[in-house]
């Protein structure tokens, strides 16, 4: 539903950006519908205490607040925003917001702030190196989009895990293999990896623990929105400090953390061509509400994008 709402009040080191484009993933929809319940605690008891949905943001800036000193209006930027960038304009801190690679439309920018940094963060939180043997898991969504080309990048092996609607994306983006799960599952080719990217966060533990080599780093990404009603797929990457020590190899929880100093790598990789956003699908604003419809099916291709402007 559309609703005309006062744009964004910014503070000093704060942006305001008019959006052209946002991108809506999981934890958009973990916010809208207060599941698991423990994230109530942050996003409010009975109702969103952030009415406008929304965090990954692409376009222009439209006014600066007097600390800041890395932008001026007009420039194009990217990145997290704090008050909903489901909006025509919304309001960023300084520090979350990079700028725009010259070579991506707003639509493809808006899809690398929350999912490519997560990405990035994984593959570094699982010291992924050149010859490294990477297991990604949920390749074709939007952070294992990321992940298999970053590992790629780096100049790790890639072996990518997705439904067979999905395997020839998978590959296209690098992956030297990959298991589509609807025929084997990760442990049927007896490879042990160096590294175990989990997005997809629907197998246990002890499965992850049989593909990884005794030096490898499993990080654990994602969790799946719909289980668990207190800490839904959270209380495993919480619970990793604590299990890490008790089994083969280590096991790592991923917690994105959004500053541009990640965004302003990224931008550097988009623009020589080493990453490509992948865009799934695209809604205009108005339907918004379809988009997270799509996203809790959970097999979306790559990422959802909203265009807020044409
Ligand atoms: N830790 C953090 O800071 C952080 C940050 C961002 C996101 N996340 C979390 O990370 C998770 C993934 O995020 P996302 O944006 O990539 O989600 P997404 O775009 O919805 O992608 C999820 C992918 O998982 C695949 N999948 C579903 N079941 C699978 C299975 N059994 N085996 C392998 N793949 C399967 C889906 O496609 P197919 O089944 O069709 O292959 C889909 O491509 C979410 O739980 C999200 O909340 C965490």
């Amino acid at each position: 539903m559309l609703r005309d709402v006062a744009a964004p009040e910014i503070g000093p080191g704060e942006v305001l950006v008019e959006v052209h484009a946002a991108g809506a993933d999981p934890g958009v929809w973990i916010m809208m519908s207060g599941r698991p319940l423990a994230v109530r605690l942050a996003a409010g008891v009975k109702q969103p205490r952030q009415p406008v949905l929304g965090r990954a943001v692409a376009g222009v800036v439209a006014a600066v607040g007097s600390k800041v000193t890395r932008f001026r209006t007009g420039d194009q930027v990217y990145g997290t925003a704090e008050s909903g960038s489901f909006a025509e304009f919304t309001r960023a801190r300084e520090r979350r917001l990079a700028r725009m690679p010259a070579n991506l439309t707003f639509e493809q920018a808006a899809a690398v702030p929350i999912s490519a940094v997560t990405a990035l963060q994984a593959i570094k939180d699982a010291r992924v190196r050149a010859g490294h043997r990477v297991l990604v898991i949920g390749a074709g969504g939007g952070v294992g989009t990321y992940a298999v080309q970053l590992a790629k990048q780096r100049g790790a092996i890639p072996t990518g895990v997705c439904g067979p609607a999905k395997v020839s994306l998978v590959r296209s983006l690098g992956a030297t293999d990959v298991i589509d799960y609807s025929q084997h599952e990760i442990d049927a080719h007896g490879v042990l990896y160096d590294a175990v990217i989990d997005t997809a966060g629907n197998r246990p533990l002890s499965l992850l623990r049989r593909v990884i080599a005794p030096t490898g780093v499993i990080a654990l990404v994602g969790g799946g929105h719909a289980k668990g009603a207190i800490l839904g797929g959270f209380g495993r990457q919480l619970a990793a400090p604590l299990i890490s020590p008790f089994g083969r190899a280590r096991v790592t929880g991923v917690t994105a953390r959004e500053q541009h100093g990640d965004l302003d790598e990224l931008t550097g990789l988009l623009e020589s061509g080493a990453i490509t956003p992948v865009v799934g699908r695209t809604y205009p604003l108005a339907e918004a509400a379809d988009a997270m419809r799509y996203l809790e099916e959970g097999h979306p291709t790559g990422k959802i994008i909203i265009l807020v402007r044409r």
